[in-house]
């Protein structure tokens, strides 16, 4: 039997087993969670053994278990590792959510009208890395595996794969693999495939400000005391300048500028203003000056506030002067910035232009590199191959604004360019209310990924 007829033969059972694992809530960030993200990786344990691995094993680290499976069949064939994570975002806020975020269902959408299957992690990165368990499991039966293959599955992602380095560090022999395999990204469309050959790093960080040492009247106070929100606000619009260029100094100094050609290939790649904006509800886009949106989230750099909070925000009105207010600010950074030297600069800078009437502390929570990978190595090739059959058109590479930290740590540690064979869309809301992933998406991904293996395979033998 084909792989193909063995997916088909399969696909209900492939889509309940992915139901079962997007209803087990392993949220990484929220400790509530934590018996359900341990469950999570009994899950994928289970998961691997049944599809046909050998060696399956829970390994504990500081934080949340990796579970690491392999088959190796031959030491003379190639050898692929496959990463994922089975952590997800919290599913906040719940009340957004059309549908419980972790009972997973399957709607029919403009986008999606084969349908798309609505759960907190569907596309990142349940629905992505069980493909891969999917495929090898097809390949197995089908008795088509053509290459050893290693998995190597963590439940911190989401909050910076802090426990990960120790791990790679140790088990370097291990997992030593002639290509890495990461489904965690998008492609431009179903029309459109692409490859991602670029991530952006980031720098995360937690502000606070301080201004009396206690809540204030705002009557008897206001207008001779500092109130902090008002400065913190002040101090994050100082940030940017009015061509949306980051102010704060040294901060571009490593970041590596296009050549004219690279700008222009970049640009060529599908994309629609319109419909972008379209679909956000937006009527303008916004950011640096000069870049187009894809430069802006491809290969620039950029900050964000992604919460603050501070003083009174329940029913009605209280006067108060707040004693204390706080941001989380992101940066995603571009090669060659380093996380640690950014978060310092900010660090410094935003400590100097605090006025002398607050204190403020700064932390960095957690970061990481960003990076490029090859568009001409065997494995790229054999992606590019893999997807020109299933989806009958070739491939294009693409840089991408969202980080994968790990992706800098393979590349060093490991040697191997990781191939990033994401077959999600942007529309499928990552990390918001109704995140979902295309059956067909989730399908195919499984067929691709069997081609995958036969044309790396092939590509080695030469
Ligand atoms: N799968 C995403 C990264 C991603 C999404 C890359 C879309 C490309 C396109 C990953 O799970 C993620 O969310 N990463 C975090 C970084 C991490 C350090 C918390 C991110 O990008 O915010
Ligand atoms: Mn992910
Ligand atoms: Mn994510």
């Amino acid at each position: 039997m084909s792989v193909a007829s063995y997916l088909e033969k399969n696909k209900d059972r492939f889509l309940q087993e992915l139901f079962d694992l997007l209803r087990i809530p392993s949220v990484s960030a929220d400790p509530k969670f934590k018996q359900d993200v341990v469950a999570a990786a009994h899950f994928v344990k289970e998961a691997m053994e049944k599809a046909g691995a050998d060696t399956v094993e829970i390994c504990e680290t500081a934080g949340y278990p990796i579970v690491y499976g392999e088959k190796m069949i031959d030491p003379a064939l190639p050898t692929v590792l496959v990463y994922g994570h089975y952590d997800v975002q919290p599913a906040d806020p719940y009340e957004l959510w059309d549908s419980p975020p972790f009972e997973p269902v399957l709607k029919k959408t403009a986008i999606h009208p084969e349908g798309a299957i609505f759960a907190r992690g569907a596309a990142d990165d349940k629905g992505q890395f069980y493909m891969h368990i999917k495929a090898f499991e097809a390949m197995m039966a089908t008795g088509a595996l053509p290459c050893n293959v290693k998995f190597m599955i963590e439940g911190e992602e989401e909050i910076g794969s802090d426990n990960l380095d120790t791990f790679v560090l140790a088990n370097k022999e291990r997992l030593r693999a002639d290509v890495i395999l990461i489904s965690d990204t998008h492609m431009i469309g179903m029309q459109d495939p692409s490859i991602t050959v670029g991530l952006r790093g980031m720098a995360y960080m937690e502000v606070e400000v301080t201004g009396s040492n206690r809540d204030l009247h705002s009557g008897t106070y206001g207008g001779a005391v500092a109130n902090p929100i008002n400065v913190l606000c002040k101090m994050i619009a100082s940030l940017k300048d009015e061509n949306e260029h980051i102010t704060i100094p040294g901060f571009y100094e490593k970041v590596q500028e296009l050549s004219a050609a690279q700008r222009q290939r970049l640009n060529e790649a599908p994309f629609d203003l319109s419909e972008y904006k379209g679909k956000l509800d937006i009527q303008d886009v916004h950011g640096e000056k000069g870049y187009s949106t894809i430069e802006r989230v491809g290969i620039r750099p950029t900050l964000d506030v992604n919460g603050i909070w501070g003083g009174y925000t329940g029913e009605g009105a209280k006067t108060v002067l707040p004693s204390k207010a706080y941001a989380k600010i992101s940066m995603r950074l571009v090669p060659d910035q380093d996380w640690h030297e950014i978060a310092t600069l900010f660090e410094n800078h935003f400590k100097a232009i605090a006025p002398s009437s607050v204190t403020v502390k700064v932390k960095a929570h957690h970061g990481g590199a960003p990076a490029v990978v090859s568009d001409s190595s065997l494995g790229y090739q054999a992606a590019e191959a893999a997807m020109e059959e299933t989806f009958g058109k070739r491939p294009i590479p693409t840089r991408e604004g969202g980080s994968i930290p790990i992706v800098a740590l393979f590349q060093k540690e490991l040697g191997s360019d990781p191939i990033l064979f994401g077959f999600g869309l942007d529309t499928d809301a990552l990390h918001s209310p109704n995140e979902h992933y295309g059956v067909k998406n989730y399908l195919i991904g499984i067929e691709t990924i069997a081609a995958f293996f036969r044309h790396f395979s092939v590509a080695h033998g030469k």
